[in-house]
């Protein structure tokens, strides 16, 4: 017998009821993800009511269709008008029922999904399952019952760590927590599920509510492992939200009964709702998701890759070199001499030596990985290759003689790229015989570690050729965003801007110090300085003397950076730079004789110095940010301005909760932006031009938003 549940909501019910035997099994099925959207929230409920007004029902199974159990709450439906029912509302059905309700959990049971599995009275899951309250990535707090039932389950320490870091559990350990009562046997979700609900009949087990649950019994040691979060959190969360407002919400559980703590934490849940952060994160999270959308990828099939080739062993080939076998390729490499590709070997392999004494890695397991690395000082081994990535120095003759050796030996087919930071892509494509394959793989360094792949589309490419490199990005797990050629690409050419404006606000009055204060405090992991002094001062100075000739002689120009790096000071590697790092130290002191520099520079510069305020600070950098992300959509250099956020986010440590540069835009409103902008370019009207699309968009009243949207 199959039974529909009822529904009021217009769209085809995503929950389906069928008796079997006494068991009413209930399918969540609504496709990707099983996500609760009010639909989904209503057939619940209504099965739930059936269920208990059905004297034919013994118990309840819930299932979810396709992969996952239930992904969460629809992130989608987050800042729209809420629909009744909430889903803490279905949570507390689901636990009041008089039937005893099981869920059967297969793939993700996340945030919202584990909450429903937490109403329910008892809890299975397959050995693969992920179970976890991911809603702090979202600038959220699990607000379905989530802060309260987790603690009463599995104790203050446990339900902190997890809600806290958002983690997936798997079953067995979510077994050893007790957030479920049993690891299935077998993969079949359903034949498990029934079986289980089969037993708990027989042995006439009734509901068991989680509310009831004794976890927080040991008041004090759930009293110290609520001290310790938020003693933590006050410590590394200082910028976030959310977290604080999970302590209070486990402090609730800890000190109020069940239902005056789930009232409090509806009230945390809104505040979370409504703050900035949630939006800046969820942006992220859908944004993150969009970049992977792009015309070649949906119109052409990927090559087929099964080998990969790099030429160079420096930092970058040997960190890609490392990111290919990570996942499972095999890596031919060349060097232009034996002592070279000894060296790159050695690169390699000092990444895997650096796991193996960490404890992370295998001697066993690091000689099965470097299996599967050839080293060669002769093009021909990449013959068979079927995608080659170039990493030698960033000279375009030397990048060119490189590719007139690929187009010499590699197979027809074959993917050639570069991961050139500045070079004209276009330029290096159009000197050899094959344009079509190639293509800009902009990686970020440490290769192996950095997310961030900007798959940088020349003229000539042939669009299957980028869908290999999104394919690529994917086997890599890389975050890949679409960029044109120009100087810079979308991140580098951005960063060159808002760098210069840092420069300009130092010359002009703020010391480094106060500019890096300013951008930690915006929530940023380090500021400009501090970064330039991590990479080394010397490699913005080289290029600083090789754009030296092409420099517009109008434009203005800060010496004071040349006088650090002439006094062979680049920063941690020297153990000075903009700090001073003594004893090989990470953490920089503030260095007199650096702000006695920046002095003199200004004095010879003829400026009187004035101050500036961390507002004033912000709002400068900012401005230059969005106002070259402005421009780079506008000259289709990025696809979106989500594809700039994305880039910021994964690659220059832009703070997620801001959502990437030009969602902050939006927030802040571009309106403002622009009169910032307009502000500034009094006093240097060639620095600041204001983009013609940031001006277009306010003229017409728009945000960068509405350009992602109409782009989807
Ligand atoms: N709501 C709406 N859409 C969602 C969603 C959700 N909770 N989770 C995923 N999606 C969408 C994605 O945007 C994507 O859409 P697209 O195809 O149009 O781009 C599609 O589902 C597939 O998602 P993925 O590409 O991420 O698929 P994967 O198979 O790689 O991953 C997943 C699946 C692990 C479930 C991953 O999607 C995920 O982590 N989702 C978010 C889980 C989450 O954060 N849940 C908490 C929500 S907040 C909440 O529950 C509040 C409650 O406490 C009140
Ligand atoms: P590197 O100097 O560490 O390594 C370059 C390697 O190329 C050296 O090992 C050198 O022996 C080798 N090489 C030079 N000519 C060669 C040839 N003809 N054939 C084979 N090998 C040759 O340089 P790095 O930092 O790894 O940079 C490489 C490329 O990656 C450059 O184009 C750079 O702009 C780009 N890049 C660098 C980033 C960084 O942070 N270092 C980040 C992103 C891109």
């Amino acid at each position: 017998m199959v039974q529909e549940a009822t529904s009021s909501a217009a769209e085809a019910n995503p929950v389906s009821t069928e008796l079997r035997g006494k068991i009413l099994l209930v399918t969540v099925d609504n496709p990707p993800v099983n996500a609760l959207g009010v639909a989904v929230r209503r057939g619940l409920m209504a099965a739930i009511e059936a269920a208990d007004a059905n004297p034919a029902v013994g118990a309840v199974l819930i299932v979810g269709a396709g992969r996952n159990f239930i992904a969460g709450a629809d992130i989608r439906e987050f800042g729209l008008p809420p629909q009744p029912p909430l889903l803490t509302e279905v949570c507390s059905r689901i636990e009041a029922s008089r039937k005893p309700v099981i869920a059967a959990i297969h793939g993700a049971a996340l945030g919202g999904g584990l909450e429903v599995a937490l109403g329910a009275h008892y809890r299975i899951a397959v050995a693969s399952a992920k179970l976890g309250l991911p809603e702090v990535a979202l600038g959220l707090l699990p607000g379905a019952g989530g802060t309260q039932r987790a603690p009463r389950l599995v104790g203050a320490a446990a339900a902190l760590d997890i809600i806290l870091s958002g983690r997936h559990v798997g079953a067995a350990e979510a077994l050893k927590l007790g957030l479920i009562d049993r690891v299935a046997q077998s993969d079949d979700t359903l034949a498990e599920g029934l079986a289980y609900a089969q037993e708990l009949l027989a042995a006439q087990a009734g509901p068991r509510r989680s509310r009831d649950a004794q976890a927080l019994a040991d008041r004090a040691t759930a009293q110290a492992a609520i001290d310790a979060a938020r003693a933590d959190v006050q410590k590394k969360q200082r910028h976030l939200f959310s977290p604080h407002k999970i302590v209070e919400a486990v402090q609730a559980a800890l000190d109020k009964p069940f239902d005056e703590a789930l009232k409090l934490e509806r009230q945390f849940f809104m505040q979370c709702l409504d703050s900035p952060q949630r939006a800046g994160l969820i942006h992220a999270f859908f944004a993150e998701r969009e970049v992977a959308k792009v015309p070649e990828a949906a119109a052409a099939q990927p090559r087929p890759f099964k080998t990969i080739g790099v030429v160079g062993g420096g930092t970058m080939g040997a960190g890609i070199a490392v990111a290919a076998l990570d996942a499972g390729l095999p890596v031919t490499m060349v060097e232009r001499d034996q002592v070279s590709i000894d060296r790159g070997r050695a690169n390699v392999e000092k990444v895997y030596d650096g796991l193996v004494a960490k404890g992370r890695m295998t001697v066993e397991g690091q000689a099965a990985v470097m299996a599967r690395f050839t080293g060669s000082t002769d093009y021909a081994a990449f013959k068979d290759v079927d995608l080659v990535i170039e990493a030698v120095f960033e000279d375009i003759e030397v990048k060119k003689a490189v590719f007139a050796e690929l187009d010499r030996v590699c197979k027809p087919g074959a993917v050639l790229a570069t991961n050139t930071s500045y070079l004209d892509i276009d330029a290096i494509a159009a000197s050899i015989s094959r344009p079509q394959d190639v293509i800009g793989l902009h990686f970020f360094s440490p290769a192996n570690i950095m997310k961030l792949l900007e798959i940088v589309v020349p003229a000539k490419v042939s669009a299957d050729v980028v869908a290999t490199a999104f394919e690529l990005a994917k086997k890599l797990k890389k975050v890949p965003v679409r960029a044109g050629v120009c100087d810079g690409f979308i991140g580098n050419r951005i960063l060159a801007v808002y760098r210069q404006a840092a420069d300009y606000l130092m010359e002009d009055g703020a010391s480094p110090y106060e500019i890096d204060a300013a951008v930690r405090e915006f929530g940023y992991p380090m500021g400009p300085f501090q970064v330039s002094d991590l990479a080394g001062g010397d490699i913005g100075w080289a290029t600083r003397k090789r754009k030296a000739a092409t420099r517009n002689p109008a434009a203005r120009y800060v010496q004071i950076a040349d006088r650090i790096c002439e006094r062979g000071w680049f920063g941690q590697k020297t153990q000075r730079g903009w700090y001073q790092y003594p004893q090989g130290s990470r953490s920089g002191q503030q260095d007199p004789e650096v702000l006695a520099i920046v002095d003199a520079e200004r004095q010879r510069a003829g400026i009187t110095p004035r101050s500036f305020s961390s507002d004033e600070i912000i709002r400068r950098y900012m401005a230059a940010m969005i106002n070259e992300g402005a421009n780079v959509v506008h000259q289709r250099i990025a696809l979106r301005p989500l594809d700039v956020d994305v880039t910021f986010l994964y690659g220059y440590g832009f703070p997620r909760f801001r959502g990437g540069p030009m969602k902050y835009a939006d927030m802040v409103g571009l309106d403002k932006v622009l009169a910032d902008i307009r502000e500034f370019a009094k006093e240097d009207p060639l620095f600041w031009q204001p983009s013609p699309l940031l001006v277009q968009l306010v003229e017409e009243g728009k945000n960068f938003e509405s350009l992602n949207k109409a782009a989807a």
